[in-house]
């Protein structure tokens, strides 16, 4: 993109249960980000109802996008094109992001890019740090746990993944087992505040053999076991220990292996305080971003839109008939179809 090409972008986030969106420009990068969390609704019942999280994105989309303007003193014709995560995800979550970018895609008659989630994910740490190629990226979210060997924009090996739940969704499950509340990873950092010096319950070791895999059922399964055994405090300092002694256990089998100076930590789980303390301690440069953008934000979007954008790739107002929301596409599938 020139520097005459100067062009603002709205990215738009609404894959699960946040529903985002921010303005991101080519000329002075992000200008704002906007979020409405609906953790509080899906407490009651212990996780996400899918159908409830798109009556809500559908609720919150137009109060956030007029909010967001007007704050920043911009009308919907400053925009000069959309950055839109259109996979994976809860299908009606996409659905109703989809509906809302078409509309103002006619509307504006302006392109949309898509985006794949993992992807924003891995360059939300762009938003604070230039990180050079090749870099290994670890997204640890409540739907992913995955090492990804990223060679260049576009450019992605799959290197390892969970084989069974996401690392996330330990925390979340793993809540609920131990009566804490849903999100399961702030609230097991919240309870475990109050405490110091807690006895270390020993876990199972998942991945024995010389995998660059994640398992996370068997800590579980243990956990589920030992609820009525072991005092509740060292039970969920333990669980942690041994949810975050697993991932760096496996990322030093990558690290060794590929031989790559750099690693990004992505996701909702890189928020957690131990893992970040962790991570410090691994034999490579590593960056981590701001807690706000570990967590699904609209910037992550914005950013990567305005990337491939400057790639030429986008749909416009003619082809929106090609903007097809995918629930489960892999990272791979998605550059090999589009990118
Ligand atoms: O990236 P994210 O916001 O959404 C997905 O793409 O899944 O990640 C949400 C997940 C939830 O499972 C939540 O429990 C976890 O990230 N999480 C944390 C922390 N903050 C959020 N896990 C551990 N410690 C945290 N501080
Ligand atoms: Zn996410």
């Amino acid at each position: 993109m020139s520097s005459e090409e100067k062009k603002l972008c709205l990215g738009i986030e609404t894959s699960c249960d946040d529903t985002a969106l921010a303005l991101y420009s080519s000329e002075k990068g992000l200008i704002d980000s906007i979020l409405s969390s609906q953790a509080n609704i899906h407490q009651i019942y212990n996780g996400i109802v899918p159908e409830l999280c798109s009556r809500e994105h559908t609720k919150n989309l137009y109060v956030l996008f007029y909010e967001l303007l007007k704050r920043n003193n911009l009308k919907p014709s400053d925009i000069d094109f959309l950055s839109l995560t259109v996979a994976p995800g809860l299908i009606l979550s996409l659905l109703v992001g989809a509906s809302f970018a078409s509309g103002l895609s006619y509307a504006l008659d302006i392109p949309i890019v898509p985006v794949h989630h993992i992807e924003a994910h891995i360059y939300s740490v762009f938003l604070e740090y230039h990180v050079e190629y090749p870099f290994l990226a670890l997204v640890v979210s409540g739907g992913h746990t995955e090492v990804y060997l990223v060679k260049d924009f576009e450019n992605y090996e799959l290197i390892g993944k969970t084989l069974d739940d996401a690392a996330g969704e330990a925390f979340d499950k793993g809540a609920v087992l131990l009566g804490l509340q849903y999100p399961g990873g702030p609230a097991i950092e919240k309870f475990l505040s109050s405490y110091e010096n807690l006895e270390t319950i020993d876990f199972p070791t998942p991945i024995k053999d010389d995998r660059i895999a994640f398992s996370f059922s068997g800590l579980k399964t243990f956990l589920r076991e030992s609820v009525n055994i072991y005092p509740k405090e060292a039970l969920v300092f333990s669980y942690q220990e041994a949810i975050v002694n697993h991932i760096i256990r496996i990322l030093q089998r990558a690290i060794k292996r590929t031989g790559v100076k750099r690693l990004v930590v992505v996701g909702g789980v890189a928020a957690n305080k131990r893992l970040r303390e962790r991570l410090q301690t691994l034999d490579i440069e590593c960056y981590i971003p701001s807690i706000k953008y570990c967590t699904d934000n609209a910037a992550m979007v914005s950013f990567v839109g305005t990337l491939r954008f400057s790639k030429g790739k986008y749909y416009k107002k003619s082809d929106l008939h090609k903007l097809n929301p995918q629930p489960s596409l892999s990272l791979e599938e998605f550059i090999k179809s589009f990118g």
